[in-house]
């Protein structure tokens, strides 16, 4: 698979184009920003992580039955994808209160959720990516109204699958965030799943291992990334 054209560069990925069009390739950088964009790093290594557990989960979660982009690593930095049209919104999923939701309702952060709590977000960096309800997303087009109940009930069995294979490797999932594409009239989840888009913390002592260390300069960033990765691939079964 060749690569092609940069058709795409965010804050942590580049998207390229292949001589196959259905099929993308993501290479994950090791730049880090946090409150969108107004702090800006980098994590070493961070881009060689996050390829690893984003493709290690999704082959997992694929094998769960979840239809996801992924297809293969490629190298330490790429990872060969289905080509998707991501729909302009963040899905959120929270076990325990932390970052916004301590914020906005003013609940202290590590209170247990009885269930757990979906928001989605307009994805929009000059808006801030703001919170929307399903009167929002019908207003803007974002999805429809089948899709949103789709991106819930998928979310929330991604939190299943998750949730548990990380109590498996001594880590509470706290929260996380997902994006999810449309290819063939299909949804697919898409996007990465790493420790720069969940909040991760050791079960055992409640220590922090994301990117909550980088945003609120706790040191030890690289450290939290690595536990994580190393525990999971430690009780690696497939
Ligand atoms: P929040 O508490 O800041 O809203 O974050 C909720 C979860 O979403 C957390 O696991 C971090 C993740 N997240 C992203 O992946 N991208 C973002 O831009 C933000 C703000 C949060």
């Amino acid at each position: 698979m060749t690569r092609k054209e940069l058709l795409y560069e965010g804050k942590a990925k580049r998207v390229y184009g292949t001589d196959d069009p259905t099929r993308c390739i993501i290479e994950f950088k090791d730049d880090a920003t946090a409150f969108n964009g107004v702090k800006k790093g980098t994590i070493a290594d961070k881009g060689v992580m996050n390829n690893e557990m984003s493709s290690y989960l999704f082959a997992m979660l694929a094998a769960a039955g979840v239809a996801n982009h992924f297809i293969q690593r490629l190298s330490d930095r790429e990872m060969l994808v289905r080509r998707v049209h991501i729909i302009p919104l963040e899905v959120i999923v929270r076990n325990i209160v932390a970052g916004s939701m301590s914020k906005r309702l003013g609940i202290a952060e590590g209170a247990r959720l009885a269930t757990p709590v979906i928001e989605l977000s307009y994805k929009n960096d000059e808006l801030g990516d703001p919170l929307v309800n399903e009167d929002h997303i019908r207003a803007l087009g974002a999805a429809t109204d089948a899709e949103v109940a789709d991106l819930r009930r998928l979310a929330l069995e991604v939190n299943a699958l998750l949730k548990e294979r990380f109590a498996a490797a001594g880590i509470t999932l706290v929260d996380f965030k997902l994006e999810f594409g449309r290819a063939d009239g299909a949804i697919l989840l898409a996007d990465e799943i790493s420790p720069d888009t969940c909040r991760f913390w050791d079960s055992a002592t409640g220590k922090k291992l994301d990117k909550d260390r980088f945003r609120r300069d706790l040191g030890g960033v690289e450290e939290g990334y690595h536990e994580v990765l190393r525990r999971l691939l430690a009780g690696r079964t497939q």
